[in-house]
């Protein structure tokens, strides 16, 4: 099967996502590379996505072990017809849960065909230097293995006509415990909202704009916290450092999620 056109959509609040797909696109090739980032709430009103292109790569971070619960509606708005398509999971090295599996059967409910699936490592969004979780992730090393992957998937392509018969077998992955019995929404469990300090903000409203939940106000600049995901995309777009990650168990934070990213989780591919 020639594939002449790829449709690269993510959701990456944090930029680890988009980095792996937009790796994972060079990879293939392909010359023809239309990116849609569903990131902002304006770009996930839509009733329809259709993609007109020969490829989907659809790549969105892991929250609490699954696919973000505010990205359901969009997904739904996929259309396939029949299309190859890979999916992408970047999760905090903490762990991936069901995400991947999910992701597989939205896109196959959407009417396309899973031909490939990886999870990669992105930097936790609760990384800070005092606790450092997946740091640096992903790194050269990373992107290397997200390029080696997209020459992968389409030499798989190449190599077929039926398409309907190279669907990836991905595990159904499960849940650890944490993910189990915390409620949903857990990450306010463990970090504080990220308000602003006044004497640090110019004012540039760069966090309201790019806060993918619309939960900043862009006048006041305070946070709505019954929107906030703790996503800190504020907190890395403040060059001010005007917000910061604090944690509300730090002891918790350091001993569960510092010492369980100390292992160094390789990327997992399904061809
Ligand atoms: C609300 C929330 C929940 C998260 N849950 C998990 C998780 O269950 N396991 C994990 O390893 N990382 C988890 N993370 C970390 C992200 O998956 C990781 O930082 C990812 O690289 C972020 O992607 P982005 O940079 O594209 O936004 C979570 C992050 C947030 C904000």
């Amino acid at each position: 099967m020639l594939i002449n056109s790829a449709r690269v959509i993510y959701f990456s609040p944090t930029g680890t996502t988009k980095t792996v797909v937009a790796a994972i696109a060079q990879g293939t090739g392909i010359k023809k590379v239309n990116y849609t980032d569903i990131t902002l709430p304006s770009a996930r009103k839509v009733n329809l996505i259709t993609v007109k292109e020969d490829l989907l790569i659809i790549g969105i971070p892991v929250y609490e072990e699954k696919v973000p619960r505010l990205l359901t509606e969009t997904l739904k708005s996929l259309s396939g017809e029949g299309k190859p398509a890979v999916v992408v999971t970047v999760y905090g090295n903490i762990a991936d849960g069901t995400a991947l599996s999910e992701m597989k059967t939205i896109v196959k409910n959407a009417g396309f065909v899973p031909v490939a699936a990886a999870s990669f490592i992105g930097e936790h969004s609760f990384s800070t230097k005092e606790v450092p979780i997946a740091a640096g992730r992903p790194n050269l090393c990373d992107e290397h293995n997200a390029k080696q992957f997209g020459q992968m998937i389409i030499n798989k392509l190449n190599s077929t006509e039926d398409i309907s018969k190279i669907e990836a077998v991905v595990p159904n992955g499960k849940l650890l415990f944490m993910a189990k019995v915390l409620p949903e929404n857990s990450a306010k469990m463990f970090t504080e909202k990220p308000d602003i300090d006044k004497n640090l903000c110019t004012g540039c409203g760069l966090c309201s704009k790019l806060c993918p939940v619309g939960a900043i106000d862009i006048n006041t600049l305070e946070i709505d916290d019954s929107k906030c995901l703790r996503c800190f995309s504020c907190v890395r777009a403040c060059d001010a450092q005007a917000r910061k990650i604090t944690y509300k168990k730090k002891l918790l934070v350091k001993k569960v999620l510092g010492a369980k990213s100390k292992k160094d989780s390789e990327v997992k591919l399904y061809l």
